[in-house]
């Protein structure tokens, strides 16, 4: 059985000025422990999908299965990273956000910072853990997230666009590190991102998804070795190929973006 499956999923938004559809009619189904990279134009519906996958969003048709299990709302076993770095509590250290899911859940204090410090080592940010998070750069704010996002064990880790807003080195940096952090946790993860070479170099498998309102047009698997060399030949005939999937506009708005 697929660990989660999307089965014709589609969502309208009711506005003042009438209705306006976020997606419509999407099927995937992800492995568990699978690395499954959103990409797609701007405003074709992917952080819409991923806010129904995460349970923050009800579909208008259709529906996610997660373990089998029909999703009614947000659970403890989906963490989720945005792109914002306003994500965090401003009045919690390092520490107090990383263990608030583990407060939520009733886990006695020692416990829930003993948890907490073990996460913020698995991204590199032991030595931070007193720090608030307007005395972290942007990239440390945004490992605090994930820190915070793995730390109650959730089976499923939600990503959009997290390094989005970081500079490019930063965003590289963050990139190998999130793909040993998967590694090493094994989670299922479905990441939306823009950036072709990120959805390279960090997924099993990219689905593309058309212009508003979205709808998957294709899928493709990333079958290179990893670590994974963005200079190799075989990485920019994926990055290539991943490209010509998305057709013309995307390309323009790709390279405009970068
Ligand atoms: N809260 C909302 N109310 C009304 N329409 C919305 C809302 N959020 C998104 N939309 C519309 O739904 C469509 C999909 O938006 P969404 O934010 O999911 O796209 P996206 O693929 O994540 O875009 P981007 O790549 O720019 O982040 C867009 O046409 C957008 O205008
Ligand atoms: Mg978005």
């Amino acid at each position: 059985m697929a660990h989660i499956e999307a089965c014709d999923i589609s969502l309208i938004y009711d506005t003042p000025g009438g209705t306006v559809p976020g997606v419509r009619g999407v099927n995937f189904a992800i492995e568990a422990s699978e690395f499954l990279c959103i990409v797609g134009p701007s405003g074709c519906g992917k952080s819409t999908l991923l806010n129904i996958i995460a349970g923050f969003l009800t579909p208008s048709a259709g529906e996610i299965r997660v373990a089998g299990r029909p999703v009614r709302g947000y659970g403890m076993d989906r963490g989720v990273v945005f792109q914002d770095f306003a994500q965090l509590f401003p009045w919690r250290t390092a520490l107090g956000n990383v263990a608030f899911g583990l407060e939520m859940k009733g886990v006695a204090k020692t416990e829930r910072e003993r948890i907490a410090l073990e996460q913020l080592r698995l991204v590199k940010l032991e030595n931070f853990a007193r720090s608030y998070p307007h005395h972290l750069s942007g990239g440390m704010q945004q490992r605090v997230a994930i820190a915070r996002a793995l730390a109650y064990n959730p089976a499923v880790l939600l990503m959009d666009e997290p390094f989005a807003a970081l500079d490019a080195l930063t965003r590289d940096d963050m990139q190998r590190l999130l793909a040993e952090v998967w590694r090493t946790t094994q989670k299922t993860v479905i990441y939306v991102t823009h950036n072709v070479a990120e959805a390279v170099y960090l997924a099993d498998r990219v689905l593309v998804m058309t212009p508003h309102p979205g709808t998957v047009k294709t899928e493709i698997k990333i079958r290179l070795k990893r670590p994974r060399d963005p200079l190799s030949v075989e990485f920019l005939q994926q990055q290539k190929e991943l490209l010509r999937l998305l057709g013309h506009d995307a390309v323009r708005q790709a390279g405009q973006k970068e």
